[in-house]
């Protein structure tokens, strides 16, 4: 039996699991140990794990059904063998992209929220990693919805926003996209702006991405200044937990309450993340 050891790595959210071989089975006390960590802690990080693509699709498929990977800009998966695993990475080969979002900040978002389900958790695993750059942050939604100053909290109420399936993290069109320019038109699911969190049941702000999001209902302007005034607030410095990647990290995260951005990193160097997803239920507005 695993003796694990969970050490929290800032304190809104993040905890490092120690203790544990991930290439190993895992017993049902440990998981159960693991998965109380996890929502005690929303971002996990185990570091010093080399897993093969068959041992992480495994061990994703502890956390629930896999997810595969939405549309990227080149229409295919990266991975033949593997459709289930995405491939985040800048490396080209033959002048091909061997992975999605490139060496430039992919903006702050949550996954795939532009569809009906998205995905209820995300793994990334670092496979090649730059010396420095290429930082990935999570900001705690659970967290900026409980410090919402009250006037915000009753603007929102009720309220759902567009979710823009245009545009990827790192600003690139997803395959068969055409641009949009007014966000009352873009493509994408409407989801409640506070939602109910599939396993705590607790509130959670549910912004998706800033680009081409609109509060339905609303005059344009009015809608642009109260999510400018949301973004803002849900990505203050102290909701974060700030991941430097070392070789062979492994971090888990929460997709339904949690946001992420990443940080740009030199072109030239190599960075190289294998990575999985979670099937979630449908997105449930708080309270209904
Ligand atoms: C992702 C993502 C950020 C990173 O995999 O969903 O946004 O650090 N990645 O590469
Ligand atoms: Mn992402």
């Amino acid at each position: 039996m695993n003796r694990i050891t969970v050490t929290p790595l800032a304190p809104a959210l993040g905890a490092e699991i120690s203790g544990i071989d991930l290439r190993r089975p895992i017993d049902a006390d440990t998981l159960a140990e693991i998965k109380q960590a996890w929502a005690d802690h929303l971002v996990l990080r185990f570091r010093g794990q080399l897993l093969s693509d068959p041992q992480l699709l495994a061990l994703s498929g502890l956390f629930g059904e896999l997810d595969p990977p939405g549309p990227n800009p080149y229409g295919k998966p990266f991975l033949s063998d593997f459709p289930e695993i995405n491939v985040i990475s800048n490396v080209k080969v033959g002048g091909e992209p061997i992975g999605n979002l490139g060496d430039g900040e992919a903006v702050w978002h949550c996954d795939m929220t532009y569809v009906a389900n998205p995905p209820r958790a995300a793994m990334l695993h670092a496979l090649e990693v730059p010396e420095s750059g290429g930082d990935t942050f999570w900001s705690n939604m659970y967290l900026a919805y409980q410090t919402l100053p009250a006037e915000m909290k009753a603007k929102i109420a009720g309220r759902k926003a567009i979710h823009d399936s245009t545009y990827n993290s790192a600003g690139m069109m997803r395959k068969g996209m055409k641009a949009i320019t007014d966000p009352r038109e873009a493509p994408g699911a409407h989801q409640p702006l506070v939602i109910q969190h599939p396993d705590t049941g607790r509130a959670a702000l549910f912004l998706g991405r800033r680009r081409n999001s609109y509060i339905v209902g609303m005059d344009l302007p009015a809608s642009e200044a109260l999510l400018d005034a949301l973004w803002e607030h849900a990505t203050r410095t102290e909701f974060t937990f700030r991941q430097q990647w070392r070789l062979h990290d492994l971090i888990l995260w929460d997709n339904r309450c949690t946001l992420h951005r990443r940080d740009s990193f030199d072109p030239d160097a190599r960075r190289v993340m294998h990575r999985t997803q979670i099937k979630g239920p449908a997105v449930v507005a708080f309270g209904a």
